[in-house]
């Protein structure tokens, strides 16, 4: 470990402290470097403020880009999806299927729940028969001391639905769990729901010192914590498109609808077998998920944890998406729990995720939900088509050769010219580096 890199006190430092201490101790041009960073920060001091305030130890801002996927026809409404994504063709791919689906009828989304969970896990130090005898009158008490929590929640149509007791002594001794369930409405309810947790522990443990049918010294819960569980099983929506399979149109290399359909189904069914392609079919559903996440400034570490719990709901990892053929029908649909919000946390803080909500409609939690699952499955239909059709590196790497011009400066006449040589040709930076060499010095002679 060099001495030289390690600081205390570093988060008390003002931002120009924080940012000379990391300049001059890590990087060989300080000057350079520093310029670059306060480059990035916002022309409007109190803009950068708000963004400062999401986190600490800020040292700029990280550009990443902030995308449109237009022509998304869901349950007959059309939207132009916000997205914010480094990969490329990731929106182009989603834009591409959107336009396709919207003419054969679009997304059709249904809400199947809405149901948000929350544990406090406890030993309890006592006599389990009793505690389980006695946990009506617990729950009671538990409901009732967070009335001045819930109230505003409840005025909304929303507020705690039920809590549970699990008893867990079979896998730890003396272990038991208190399973909560919550309705957050428009918000993903992360703050709702542990300040009630927070609550319940305090509750459960008076509980017991207060009741007469208790003796504390014997009997009491020792609380070990109190969180939100990120799996929402049962906060769920599905996304569907479907159509006559001779409405499908044509592919590339003349492949017909019906090859095509079936190939699609066997490459959704190979997804639904093998954790191994689940993994990179699920992956590109969540291109498209991620994207909108993000870009309405909502927690994609949440969504992500939860929906590949959810993938391997049946003990084995699978495809979150499924394909059915029958009676001459194509039928494509994901299920795919969501726990987002479109007020709290960084929706209305974050400047462009009011933007994007905005670009949405202002769109309801329920409403979002809709949307980031026709997303998801637009994603996942682009990338199972081009792979059962023309292969992903078509796509891909249309994106990886304008990246690259991009590096090398070409001009417009320059790009023009080596996008009709890499039509044809393996794309790579050496590749593409030698033909505008090429091209510049006999632009030259
Ligand atoms: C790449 O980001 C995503 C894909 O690999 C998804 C898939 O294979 O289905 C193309």
């Amino acid at each position: 470990m060099s001495a030289k890199k390690t600081i205390s006190g570093f988060s008390k430092l003002s931002k120009t402290g924080k940012i000379k201490w990391i300049v001059q101790t890590f990087f060989t041009e300080p000057d350079k470097v520093m310029q670059e960073l306060e480059s990035y920060w916002h022309s409007n001091e109190e803009q950068q403020k708000i963004l400062d305030n999401f986190s600490e130890n800020t040292i700029s801002n990280f550009p990443m880009p902030f995308s449109v996927a237009p022509n998304f026809l869901i349950d007959d409404h059309t939207y132009c999806v916000p997205m914010v994504i480094e990969e490329s063709s990731v929106v182009a791919a989603a834009s591409s299927a959107a336009k396709y689906w919207m003419s054969r009828g679009g997304f059709k989304t249904e809400i199947i729940s809405t149901k948000k969970l929350g544990q406090v896990h406890f030993i309890w130090h006592g006599d389990a028969y009793k505690l389980i005898y006695h946990f009506p009158d617990i729950k009671k008490k538990l409901i009732d001391d967070c009335a001045g929590i819930t109230k505003s929640m409840e005025n909304r149509g929303g507020g705690i639905l039920d809590i549970e007791l699990i008893d867990l002594t079979d896998k730890e001794g003396g272990l038991f769990q208190l399973l909560a369930s919550f309705e957050t409405c428009e918000s993903m309810g992360a703050n709702f729901i542990n300040t009630c947790l927070e609550q319940f522990a305090r509750s459960l443990t008076a509980f017991f010192e207060d009741s007469d049918h208790f003796q504390a010294k014997e009997s009491h819960a020792e609380v070990i914590m109190s969180i939100l569980s990120n799996y929402t099983p049962e906060c769920l929506v599905r996304a569907t498109v479907e159509c006559a399979i001779d409405e499908l149109g044509e592919f590339p290399g003349g492949m017909t609808a019906e090859e095509f359909a079936s190939r699609f189904y066997t490459a959704v069914r190979i997804a639904e077998i093998d954790p191994y392609r689940a993994t990179t079919h699920n992956k590109g559903i969540y291109n498209g998920v991620d994207a909108v996440i993000i870009a309405t400034g909502n927690d994609f570490r949440a969504v992500e944890a939860c929906g590949h719990t959810y993938a391997s709901k049946e003990g084995q990892y699978a495809s979150l998406s499924h394909c059915k053929i029958k009676d001459g029908t194509f039928r494509f649909w994901i299920d795919l729990p969501l726990a987002v919000g479109t007020v709290g946390g960084l929706t209305s803080l974050h400047p462009i995720a009011k933007r994007s909500l905005e670009l949405l409609e202002n769109p309801g939690a329920r409403e979002l939900m809709r949307i980031i699952a026709a997303t998801g499955l637009a994603q996942n239909f682009a990338a199972v088509r081009s792979l059962v059709t023309t292969g992903i590196q078509k796509g891909h790497m249309r994106m990886h050769l304008m990246n690259i011009l991009n590096q090398l400066k070409a001009t417009q006449e320059e790009e023009q010219a080596a996008v009709n040589h890499f039509a044809k040709q393996i794309v790579s930076f050496s590749a593409v580096r030698e033909f505008l060499d090429k091209l510049r010095i006999a632009d030259r002679s």
